[in-house]
């Protein structure tokens, strides 16, 4: 099967998830500033990733998405992931209001792969980190490979 994890990191803990996710998986995974239009061709799976960051994926991400032909993941499994802060644990009202509000990456990406003809695999997923740098809460790397075992087995 030829599976693809795209992502982009600020910190390094989306990069983590994506790593195991593409060991787990024997997927290529490459930054988004690396991807060439050929190695989108002839893809079975499409995982793609980004922290959140304001509510949104990283403008790298974002844009990685935009340049995307239309229909260029016709019958492509696609399957979006992000990291971000648990809002409960921070405890800020205001905080958790806009994220009822505005959500993560995960849906964004998971809406701009199906608008390119991809074929939601699973619901978007997010992973926690405990500060804004990371670390990844405990076990947040195993429930990654777990995930992603669910959209390739
Ligand atoms: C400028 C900025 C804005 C952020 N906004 C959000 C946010 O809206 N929601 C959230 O859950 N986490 C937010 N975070 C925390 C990031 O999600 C966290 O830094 C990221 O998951 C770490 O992943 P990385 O190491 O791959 O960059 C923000 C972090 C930064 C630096």
């Amino acid at each position: 099967m030829n599976i693809l994890v795209v992502y982009d990191s600020a910190y390094g803990n989306t990069e983590s998830i994506a790593k195991a996710i593409g060991s787990a998986c024997k997927a290529d995974v490459l930054r988004v500033g690396e991807v060439k239009a050929e190695q989108l061709k002839d893809l079975d799976i499409l995982l793609v990733g980004s922290p959140t960051q304001a509510f949104q994926p990283l403008p790298s991400v974002k844009a990685f998405l935009k340049n995307l032909p239309v229909g260029s993941l016709t019958n492509v499994k696609v399957a979006s992931f992000d990291t971000r802060v648990d809002v409960k644990q921070v405890g800020n009202r205001f905080l958790t209001i806009l994220v009822r509000l505005f959500g993560y990456a995960a849906q964004p990406i998971m809406s701009a792969l199906v608008k390119k003809g991809g074929v939601r695999a699973v619901p978007p997923m997010g992973f926690i980190v405990i500060e804004k740098e990371g670390p990844l809460k405990d076990g947040e790397i195993e429930r990654a490979i777990q995930w992603s075992k669910e959209i390739t087995e």
